[in-house]
């Protein structure tokens, strides 16, 4: 399987190529609508052809470049069948494996930082999303978010995997690119080293995060497969579109 983890820096979101070398098929997960130009000629210059996006959940920060992908490139919607969305083509379930040429994918229903989160595992990889990310995890404030549920999902799907499992994030905030379940399982501050339940939810309870910028246009937006919704304030383009930075920095 070929495998790149590209970076989208608004929204510090990694998205994922993975590719079937006998069909020429590929997938991106979490594709981001600023970026959906640098993915394809990322496909094109490893001679891929996206027969897929795949989502692991309503994001909240940023667009997915899903309708805007079909659109350009003729790829399929594949989504969480839980999220119900009228723009999917193909709808993901827990324990029913999705396969492109030669790549199976995994899904795993994971919520907690949305009811309807998935994690896809891969080829001893697990693409996690935001319910595990490096040293951390995905807050669980807002989207029917739940501290509890989350726990149990990291402790009950994503670290009853293979201990040498390579754990790909949807975002890292300081560079950092990959991780193992066996790290996550030592040393994640939240989750890791047998922290109990009640320590964790005290953690996620005390976080004081600010009320998400984006998140307002975001979840319309991505519930019609990341369509940029009416009224986007000019100060907030760059969700929806690339801004070349010629005015500052
Ligand atoms: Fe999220």
């Amino acid at each position: 399987m070929i495998f790149r983890q590209l970076f989208e820096p608004v929204s510090s979101t990694y998205t994922y190529l993975l590719g079937c070398e006998q069909t020429g098929q590929a997938i991106l997960v979490d594709p981001v609508l600023p970026t959906w130009q640098r993915d394809l000629a990322e496909l094109n210059a490893l001679g891929l052809k996206l027969a897929y996006t795949v989502d692991t959940h309503i994001h909240a920060d940023h667009l997915t470049a899903a309708r805007k992908l079909k659109q350009e490139a003729g790829s399929r919607i594949a989504h969480p069948a839980l999220d119900q969305l009228p723009c999917a083509d193909v709808s993901l379930e827990d324990g029913r494996p999705f396969t492109v040429g030669s790549i199976t994918l995994a899904p795993l229903h994971t919520p907690g930082h949305t009811d309807h989160h998935f994690a896809y595992a891969v080829e001893g990889r697990v693409l996690t999303g935001d319910a595990l990310l490096i040293d951390g995890c995905g807050r669980t404030d807002f989207q029917n978010g739940d501290a509890p549920t989350l726990y149990r999902s990291v402790h009950d799907k994503l670290f009853t995997l293979a201990e040498d499992t390579l754990v790909y994030p949807a975002h890292d905030y300081q560079g950092r690119r990959v991780s193992s379940i066996g790290q996550e399982k030592t040393r994640n501050p939240r989750l890791g080293d047998n922290k109990p339940l009640a320590e964790f939810v005290g953690i996620m309870a005390n976080l004081k995060l600010a009320y998400p910028k984006f998140i307002d246009y975001a979840v319309p937006g991505n519930r019609e497969c990341g369509q940029c919704p009416p009224g986007v304030p000019e100060d907030m383009q760059q969700y929806c579109e690339q801004v070349m930075n010629s005015h500052q920095g």
